[in-house]
C-alpha cells in the first residue's frame, strides 16, 4: 500500500520576475534539452539565478512540481520512501450515535517521498542544490535518468520491485561550485546524464532589471548600485565575490530610509556594511577594511563618473536644441527675404 504525503506544488510565475534577453536565451536552451529527454543541471556560485530559473522554467513546463533540497543527513529512502508507523482509524456508526469505535496501532505502513511521487505521477522535480546530499544518497538518480527506471525497495509492498518512470517526468539539478563549504563532489557518472549549463554572475542588463523590480527603486538609481557592486567585483580585492543579492540588499534599504546613492556619509556606510558582511567569510578586520576601503572609493567613482555623463548628455542636447533654434530662425529670415 502506498500513502502519499508529498508537498506538490503548482508553479506558477512570480510578479517580480524579469525576463531579459539573457534569462530568455538559458530558458530557451534548458527547454529544448528537456524535449530531446535530458535533464538539466544549473551549477554556479551563489546568487547567480540558479533556483529561480529552475522555478521559472519548471512553470513553462507547466507540470506539478516537486522540490527537494540537498542535505548532508539524507539516505536515499529520504528520496524515495520508507515505512512510517502509528495509524490511527475511527469507526463512527450511523444508526447508533454514540458508537465510536477508535483503533490504534503501530502497523508500519509505506510512504513514498518526493523523488517517488514524482517519477510515478510524470511531475517536475527540481532537485536543488543536489551536491549538499551524499553521493550514496543520490545513486538512486542513475537508473532514473537512464533505464527511466526506479529500483524499489522490497519493503514498499506491491509486488514490483522496479518502478516505471512517467514519460512526463523532468528534473531540473542545481548545484554550487565544488570548493563551497558542505558541499560534495558529484559522481561522475551522474554529471554524465545531464547537461549542465555554466551560470556566471548576470549581465549588466539583468543585474539592473533584478535590482530595480526586486527593490521597486528608479532604474537610474539601480543602475548606480549595480554600477558600485560590479566595480567590487572586478576589483578581485574580496574573499566572495558580492552578488545581485548584495545590489538588491543595498537597493531595499536605501528604499526604507528613503534614501538615494549620494556621496554622504549614510549612503557609503549602508554600501561598506552590506558589501563587506557579503564578501567575507571570517569576518576578519584586515579583509573587511580592505572591502570597505574600496567600497567608499567605488562610491566616489561611480558617481562622478555618472556626473559627468549627464553633464556630457546635457552639453549635447543643449547644442542640439541650438542648432535647432538657429536653423529656424535662417528658415525664418529666408521667408522674410522671399516675402520682401
Ligand atoms: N529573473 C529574475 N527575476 C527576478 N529576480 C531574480 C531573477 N533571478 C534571480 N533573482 C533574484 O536574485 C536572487 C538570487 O537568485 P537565486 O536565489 O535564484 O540564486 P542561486 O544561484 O540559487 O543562489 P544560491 O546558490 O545562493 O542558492 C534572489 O533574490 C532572486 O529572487
Ligand atoms: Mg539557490
Amino acid at each position: 500500500m502506498t500513502d502519499e504525503m508529498t508537498t506538490i506544488l503548482e508553479p506558477s510565475a512570480m510578479s517580480d520576475f524579469v525576463e531579459t534577453a539573457y534569462i530568455r536565451d538559458i530558458t530557451g536552451r534548458a527547454l529544448s534539452y528537456f524535449k530531446a529527454g535530458f535533464p538539466v543541471h544549473f551549477r554556479g556560485v551563489s546568487g547567480t539565478g540558479k533556483t529561480t530559473l529552475a522555478m521559472h522554467i519548471a512553470s513553462k513546463i507547466g507540470r506539478p512540481l516537486v522540490m527537494i533540497r540537498g542535505d548532508e543527513s539524507y539516505t536515499t529512502s529520504d528520496l524515495v520512501g520508507g515505512e512510517h508507523g502509528y495509524r490511527l482509524r475511527k469507526v463512527v456508526d450511523n444508526f447508533i450515535s454514540r458508537v465510536m469505535k477508535v483503533e490504534e496501532d503501530m502497523a508500519k505502513t509505506w510512504v513514498d517521498n518526493r523523488l517517488t511521487v514524482a517519477c510515478k505521477n510524470g511531475f517536475t522535480l527540481i532537485y536543488d542544490e543536489f551536491t549538499r546530499s551524499r553521493p550514496e544518497a543520490n545513486n538512486i538518480l542513475l537508473s532514473i535518468l537512464q533505464e527511466k527506471m526506479m529500483d524499489m525497495p522490497i519493503t514498499r509492498g506491491g509486488g514490483d520491485p522496479y518502478l516505471k518512470v512517467s514519460p512526463d517526468f523532468t528534473a531540473i539539478f542545481t548545484s554550487n561550485p565544488e570548493e563551497y563549504a558542505g558541499v560534495h563532489r558529484s559522481q561522475d557518472a551522474l554529471r554524465d546524464r545531464m547537461v549542465t549549463i555554466d551560470l556566471d554572475h548576470f549581465d549588466y542588463e539583468t543585474e539592473v532589471a533584478v535590482t530595480e523590480a526586486k527593490s521597486k527603486m528608479s532604474r537610474a538609481h539601480s543602475e548606480t548600485v549595480v554600477n558600485i557592486v560590479r566595480g567590487l567585483r572586478e576589483s578581485g580585492k574580496c574573499e566572495f565575490s558580492p552578488t545581485v543579492r548584495g545590489c538588491i540588499m543595498i537597493a531595499k534599504t536605501l528604499k526604507v530610509l528613503e534614501m538615494i546613492p549620494s556621496k554622504s556619509t549614510g549612503f557609503i556606510q549602508v554600501c561598506q556594511d552590506i558589501l563587506a558582511s557579503e564578501t567575507s567569510r571570517v569576518g576578519s578586520k584586515t579583509n573587511q577594511g580592505r572591502v570597505k576601503d574600496v567600497v567608499r572609493e567605488l562610491v566616489e567613482g561611480v558617481l562622478n563618473r555618472e556626473l559627468e555623463v549627464r553633464k556630457n548628455l546635457k552639453k549635447k542636447s543643449d547644442v542640439s536644441v541650438k542648432s535647432f533654434s538657429s536653423k529656424k530662425n535662417a528658415a525664418n529670415k529666408m521667408k522674410k527675404l522671399k516675402v520682401a
